[in-house]
């Protein structure tokens, strides 16, 4: 690597050696130490994930200023945001810092969560790109994860920071996350190296849900990998679940509850419908079917045409001729 990018990495490394320092030891960052502690991370986890504390005062232009970085370097690191009246202001300002790191290990960008409840303030806040953040390359905790990811057979996609973080403390340690926006392709190629297994475990909200829909219509055309879904209850994240029913629980059923995405869409587009009027009904199953033409194995399609017959008392003759004149109309 050039000798940029090898200063880049080093001004992160040791800002996030700052800001975790803050964060641990020093009066500053005892607000966001306890807010941590109260959302139940343990010193443990907040040591491998090297948290930190951007406290509100001017400190970070002096300290890598000291260490011998040029201003030059310093604006390329992202670090600051401003410029005013010449003077570089550091961007991140009382809020816990989450490292993120490349599949090297690297610290190669922050998002920094703000304590405040004030809902006009943007809850999170990243790092703009850099020549070492590319954030369609960078898939949150994929170094720590990969081996766990290996290991298990599968990696489990999560929505945020925290979850990644509430997961990994409870021994579910292939969880990664994409950062609040959908997977890109280099994301999915990065896993596809890995594995040949995804699950999808998003928020149990509406956005949550709405979100696995969207990935799932995303993924399927450009992925080989066998994708599935895990459900949570309504309004709760992983994290939330882990806290409200212990680690245990979350382990049981990322492990042993997974579901085709087949049987994620049945329950999906269900939610879409009044099931009880019977137009919707029959949009419902038509909905469905569409979905059973995109399944290649005929096992699996069987299995499916089975349900819906069964729950619609249909014969399953009439689903099958229906699938097939959609399959016709579809080439
Ligand atoms: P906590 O409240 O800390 O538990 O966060 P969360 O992860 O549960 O938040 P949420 O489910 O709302 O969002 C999921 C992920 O989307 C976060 O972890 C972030 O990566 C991203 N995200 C959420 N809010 C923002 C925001 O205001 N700005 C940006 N850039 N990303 C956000
Ligand atoms: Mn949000
Ligand atoms: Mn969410
Ligand atoms: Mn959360
Ligand atoms: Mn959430």
């Amino acid at each position: 690597v050039d000798s940029e990018t090898n200063q880049l990495r080093r001004a992160y490394s040791e800002a996030a050696q700052l800001f975790h320092h803050i964060l641990l030891n020093t009066q500053l960052g005892e607000s966001a130490l306890a807010y941590l502690q109260d959302r139940g991370l343990t010193t443990e986890t907040i040591e491998k994930f090297q948290l930190g504390f951007a406290p509100q005062r001017e400190i970070l232009v002096a300290f890598l200023s000291e260490k011998g970085f040029s201003q030059q370097l310093l604006i390329k690191t992202g670090l600051f945001a401003d410029k005013e009246n010449g003077v570089l202001r550091q961007r991140f300002r009382g809020r816990v810092l989450f490292p993120i790191r490349d599949a090297q290990g690297y610290v190669v960008a922050f998002s920094g969560r703000t304590l405040s409840q004030d809902p006009k303030v943007p809850k999170y806040l990243n790092s703009p790109e850099t020549k070492l953040f590319n954030k369609r390359r960078i898939l949150f905790n994929f170094d720590l994860a990969k081996s766990a990811i290996r290991q298990n057979g599968f990696a489990l996609l999560l929505e945020g920071f925290m979850d990644v973080l509430s997961a990994y403390q409870a021994g579910v340690q292939n969880g990664i996350a994409s950062m609040g926006t959908s997977l890109t392709n280099e994301q999915v190629y990065l896993l596809e190296r890995t594995t040949e297994h995804l699950c999808l475990c998003y928020d149990g909200d509406k956005p949550g849900q709405n979100a696995i829909a969207r990935a799932l219509k995303l993924l399927q055309p450009v992925t080989r990998l066998k994708l599935n879904v895990v459900l949570l209850p309504e309004k709760q994240d992983p994290d939330e679940y882990i806290q409200k029913n212990g680690g245990q629980a979350f382990k049981n059923l990322v492990t042993k509850k997974q579901q085709t995405k087949m049987s994620f869409w049945m329950t999906y587009l269900a939610t879409r419908h009044n099931l009880e009027n019977e137009n919707e009904q029959l949009a419902y199953i038509s909905e469905v079917l569409e979905k059973i033409a995109q399944l290649t194995e005929p096992i699996e399609r069987d299995l499916y045409l089975n349900q819906l017959a069964k729950r619609f008392s249909l014969e399953k003759s009439s689903l099958t001729k229906q699938l097939h004149l959609l399959i016709r109309q579809q080439k």
